[in-house]
């Protein structure tokens, strides 16, 4: 007799339907799984033996054979393990055969016989939702699945014996609830930073329209500090977006206890890190940094001491807002929208450009080590500003500097004029004026006469690539709405270009 159990493989934040077929028969006694698994499938002959023993369910003296369909899909990780036992259980008449009919089935299996978490719970219970089914998960994913829908049947037990005790009805399991993480009251807040007002003035331009930023400066001038405020004046995750990110940090692994989070994320890798950490890849083509940061904000910190192939790697997905893996056999594409900030030093010193210093290396310091980023990433940063060493009278300035809150609320405000402006035009899916299209900004962000005439100026001048026009546009629509203002003015394109001159001095420089 054949049992069959839904289960899933991921193919990035997609699910592909996989059946888990199993079969005893008169044979060589023993147990053999087949189907393309990997080596955490081939394991999981070992602790679904041991989970069956440690549960009271001793294997027949038969031959066991485990079929993963269809044959040519390969099986990544260890979430085999559950639908395996069930099938077997099914087979032994130790839960009635119809009782998975309705399910998808996803956990590992401890070798006493618990359900252990596992990753990617959300998109398994989306797919299944959107199948009309069920999903049978771990215990501790339970409350993650949850969000999937309110209609979705979830069983999370902790143990095969809670599992079976279910479906006998001597102890019914409740439905897990979706739970949310808190936002933390303790952001840090852009009130500590002294002076500054025009870098503070560009992180708000920069969260108010999810643009790209370069902060360049010498140590000590606050520009890690000001990035880590960046947080605390972006708004929370619509719903969708919470979505999108919750499915990717959940085939990461990286839920904790299941709760979901509407806060945009932040991801500060070191810069030592490789291609497959910054985009994604390695085994079982995990999300990378960049999908990581997926609706949030991707912070380069010594932007230039990164491998300049893994900043390279960087520009298809802040490009096309998407990360995409290739593989011998297949090929893996996560979401990856994200605000790349950055921030660097002048030169190695550090100092190139600070009044009264010479660099010892002359502007070879400088030109080596700007050189490390290539023209292309940089073209496509709207927003370098230069990030001066604070002077001591704005340090001993008493009194405190604006608050996030107020901040937040001018960033919140001009964010809700351009959801509604997408909206109103039938593009939902742009949130942001830095991910509207070429054609849409030239219509949305049109400048008056004058404004016009500076751009065409300032184009000739500066050599703007088409890139580098458009993202213009992009952040002079920013400042209008920051402003409130239905038309693009003169004085909005003046300040969209003076953030672009600071990257093309480095540029010739480099
Ligand atoms: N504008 C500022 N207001 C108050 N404190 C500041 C400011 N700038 C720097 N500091 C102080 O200097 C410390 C270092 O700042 P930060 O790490 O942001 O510098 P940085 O520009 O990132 O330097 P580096 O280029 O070396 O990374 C902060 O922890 C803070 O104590
Ligand atoms: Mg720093």
């Amino acid at each position: 007799m054949v049992s069959r159990v839904r289960t899933i493989a991921f193919q990035g934040i997609e699910t592909v339907p996989v059946d888990v077929q199993v079969m005893i028969a008169p044979g060589k006694v023993g147990m053999n799984i087949v189907g393309l698994g990997d080596k955490a499938v081939a394991e999981s002959r070992e602790r679904v033996q041991a989970a069956l023993h440690a549960s009271g369910l001793s294997m027949p003296p038969k031959k066991v054979t485990v079929n993963l369909a269809p044959a040519d899909l390969p099986k990544e990780g260890s979430h085999y393990d559950l639908p395996i036992a069930l099938g077997l259980m099914a087979a032994l008449g130790a839960i009635p055969s119809d009782a998975l009919d309705d399910y998808v089935v996803l956990g590992e299996l401890a070798l006493d016989g618990t359900i252990a978490p596992v990753s990617g719970v959300l998109p398994a219970a989306i797919g299944a939702n959107g199948a009309g089914r069920g999903l049978i998960c771990p215990a501790a994913c339970g409350s993650e699945a949850a969000w999937a829908g309110a209609e979705i049947d979830i069983l999370a037990p902790r143990s095969l014996i809670s599992m079976a005790n279910h479906f006998r009805g001597t102890q019914v399991l409740a439905r897990p609830e979706p739970m949310v993480d808190p936002q933390p009251a303790d952001l840090l807040d852009l009130a500590d930073i002294k002076g500054q007002e025009s870098a503070k003035r560009a992180l708000e331009v920069a969260a108010a329209g999810g643009h790209n930023l370069l902060m360049i400066g010498p140590p000590g001038s606050g520009k890690s500090m000001l990035a880590q405020r960046l947080p605390s004046i972006l708004p929370p995750l619509a719903a969708k977006e919470l979505l999108e990110v919750s499915m990717i940090a959940s085939i990461a692994g990286e839920l904790a206890g299941g709760k979901l989070s509407d806060r945009r994320p932040f991801r500060n890798p070191h810069h030592s890190a490789s291609m497959a950490a910054m985009v994604g890849g390695g085994l079982r083509a995990r999300p990378g940094e960049v999908s990581l940061a997926h609706n949030g904000v991707l912070f380069l910190d010594e932007l230039p001491e990164f491998q300049p192939a893994v900043l390279d790697s960087l520009r298809q997905p802040v490009e096309n807002g998407e990360s995409v893996i290739a593989r011998a056999n297949h090929r893996v594409s996560y979401p990856a929208r994200i605000q790349l900030v950055a921030a660097m030093n002048p030169c190695r010193c550090g100092m190139a450009g600070e009044p009264g210093h010479r660099c010892a290396r002359g502007p070879r310091c400088q030109a080596d080590y700007q050189g490390r980023i290539s023209g292309p990433l940089l073209d496509r940063i709207d927003l370098r500003i230069e990030v001066p060493a604070v002077t001591a009278a704005d340090l001993i300035a008493p009194g405190r500097a604006e608050a996030s809150e107020t901040v937040w609320a001018r960033v919140a405000a001009a964010r809700g004029l351009q959801s509604a402006r997408y909206a109103a035009l039938g593009l939902p899916s742009f949130t942001t004026n830095a991910h509207c299209g070429a054609a849409m900004i030239e219509r949305i962000a049109a400048p008056d006469a004058a404004g016009a005439a500076l751009l065409r100026d300032a184009s000739e001048k500066l050599n703007l690539s088409a890139r580098a026009y458009h993202r213009v546009l992009k952040v002079a629509r920013t400042l209008a709405d920051l402003d409130g203002c239905e038309n693009v003015g003169r004085i909005h394109l003046a300040e969209a270009i003076s953030y672009r001159i600071a990257g093309e001095r480095m540029a010739a420089a480099a």
